[in-house]
């Protein structure tokens, strides 16, 4: 069991309050010029991965009382609970064991008395053998054609991880199309499924609970896309399914032999590693898959074993919870420079948002503190020309992680050498700002006259002193990626401990699954329930009227 600790009571966090009141009006541009090595004392190496946290309103004070308080929320001892099984998620009374998924070292890993690291290896075995056989050709459907497209049915953590990783390693495809639907928007499969031929297309149906409104419903209009044209006996052909739920993936007529399963203790958000990323072996092939699991592991290995001050996720989170319960920033921005990520600020939206969205503390009293920011984000440089004005002047601090590889892994050099000098330039204007000295001399040398200059003056000065984190790695190759997804789920679940709550549920989501089960049987019968506000009544009302 995890401890219960309202941080806002530590000793730690008052402390931090009194050193807030000295750091709000720092300048970072000032504990640049008093300090030279500040870069040295402010980053991490990792692999081919540095962060640099130097471009932060910290000195080395903020993190000693930061890491004062992890020792007073029992942080180290959370940290092993998770990585040993313990049931840590206990609103759904389960462990939280993905790092299980991908324990590349094969240390026996136990839950409720039984090492699962066979049962994992044994699925992961499976998937080597399918993914191999549909790369190759030798796995065909229902006619004796090969496969050509495959259709990840999912959404949610069932969609969001896979789709992501799929895009971003986009150099390493193998032939196979890999798509994802998600959206009971009929837009959704419709405009895939006009790309596809049933006779070579192989649906995946991923759904950890296959109960899923959205995937179910889909996943029935696929079936009935191949019936239609290849005739009811195809089904086992043409389907695998990947979820917790055999029995409900027999009774949807998926053969045995395509069945891929988890288990109960990988949340699904951090499904990706499981039988969940069979669309990833897929698209990339099993060794790929691996060398991400392996990049994973890396980083399981450093965030359980390093000090706190050299430990990557602890020191992430502890920026944000710097940001978030000190300085009231609200949002966090994700930017990542590279056209590979553009799905991850998405892919860490459901991650955090879905783990500490939450309002009641581990005592199951409300908390009287901030939990997590919302996070948004895009990639660079087209956030540039978008909603960075708002970054570099509006009147909200937002906190921004940068995310680079340092070589694309296209030979294009005369194009990444471009991205990657605006990658700089955003976090040192960021933080430098413009003074304005700097704005009336640029705007003399440009010949504009005195009263030009005193109307133009409050406009294009820059007040910078806005935080950012760098991540710089080499390349995005599988295991970068999968160390920078795990050093991101770590520091969502640090901040979790801190924040006091159980980061591993997801209660905020049924209700509105459950209204609209109610108002799905207004819509289909004649009568709407008078149970509805009169807004929700009457949009019902005129949309029957549209049909
Ligand atoms: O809507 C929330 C959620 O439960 C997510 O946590 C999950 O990833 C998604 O739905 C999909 O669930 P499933 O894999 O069971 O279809």
């Amino acid at each position: 069991m995890l401890e219960n600790q309202n941080p806002s009571k530590t000793a730690a966090w008052k402390k931090l309050q009194k050193h807030f009141l000295n750091m709000s009006s720092i300048r970072m541009k000032d504990l640049f010029k008093n300090d030279p090595d500040r870069f040295d004392k402010f980053h991490i190496s990792f692999e081919d991965m540095v962060l640099d946290y130097s471009k932060n309103l910290i000195n080395k004070q903020t993190i000693s009382l930061f890491i004062q308080l992890f020792e007073e929320c029992g942080l180290k001892e959370s940290i092993e609970k998770m990585f040993t099984g313990d049931f840590i998620n206990r609103t759904e009374n389960r462990a939280v064991l993905h790092t299980a998924l991908r324990n590349r070292s094969n240390k026996p890993v136990s839950v409720n008395g039984k090492n699962i690291m066979d049962d994992i290896n044994s699925v992961l075995d499976k998937m080597k053998i399918f993914s191999d056989a549909v790369i190759s050709g030798e796995k065909k459907g229902y006619t004796g054609l090969s496969f050509k497209d495959v259709i990840n049915i999912g959404i949610g953590g069932s969609d969001l991880g896979p789709a992501m990783v799929a895009n971003a390693l986009t150099p390493f495809h193998t032939r196979l199309n890999v798509h994802f639907v998600s959206n009971v928007d009929p837009s959704h499969i419709v405009d895939i499924l006009n790309m596809a031929e049933p006779a070579t297309t192989l649906f995946l149906i991923a759904s950890k609970t296959f109960t899923t409104l959205e995937t179910m419903s889909n996943a029935q209009y696929a079936r009935r896309w191949i019936i239609d044209s290849l005739g009811d006996d195809a089904v086992s052909s043409h389907f695998a399914a990947i979820s917790t739920n055999t029995e409900k993936v027999v009774e949807f007529g998926i053969d045995k032999e395509n069945i891929f399963h988890f288990w109960d203790w990988v949340g699904g958000r951090y499904s990706l590693w499981s039988a969940i990323g069979l669309s990833i072996t897929l698209a990339v092939g099993f060794d790929n898959f691996t060398a991400l699991l392996e990049g994973a592991h890396a980083m399981d290995n450093h965030f359980r074993n390093s000090p706190f001050d050299r430990n990557i996720p602890a020191i992430l989170a502890l920026l944000g919870i710097w940001y978030n319960n000190f300085f009231s920033a609200e949002t966090h921005a994700i930017l990542p420079y590279s056209q590979h990520l553009e799905f991850f600020p998405a892919f860490l939206q459901q991650a955090d948002m879905e783990s500490n969205g939450k309002s009641i503390d581990r005592n199951g009293n409300p908390v009287s503190y901030q939990t997590g920011p919302i996070i948004w984000g895009e990639p660079g440089t087209n956030g540039q020309h978008a909603f960075f004005q708002l970054l570099h002047q509006g009147t909200k601090m937002v906190p921004c992680d940068f995310i680079a590889p340092a070589k694309s892994l296209y030979n294009e050099p005369g194009l990444h050498i471009k991205l990657i000098a605006n990658f700089f330039a955003q976090t040192e204007a960021l933080m430098k700002g413009k003074s304005k000295e700097k704005v009336i001399s640029e705007l003399k040398e440009n010949g504009l006259s005195q009263k030009e200059i005193d109307f133009l003056l409050p406009f294009k000065i820059f007040q910078g002193n806005r935080p950012s984190n760098t991540i710089l790695f080499r390349q995005l190759t599988p295991r970068t990626l999968g160390s920078l997804i795990a050093m991101y789920e770590h520091k969502i679940f640090v901040q979790g401990i801190i924040f006091n709550i159980f980061s591993f549920d997801q209660w905020g989501v049924e209700l509105g699954k459950q209204l609209a089960k109610t108002i799905l049987n207004d819509i289909e019968g004649s009568v709407i329930s008078n149970s509805h506000d009169s807004s929700t009544y009457n949009l019902i009302k005129m949309w029957k009227t549209m049909q």
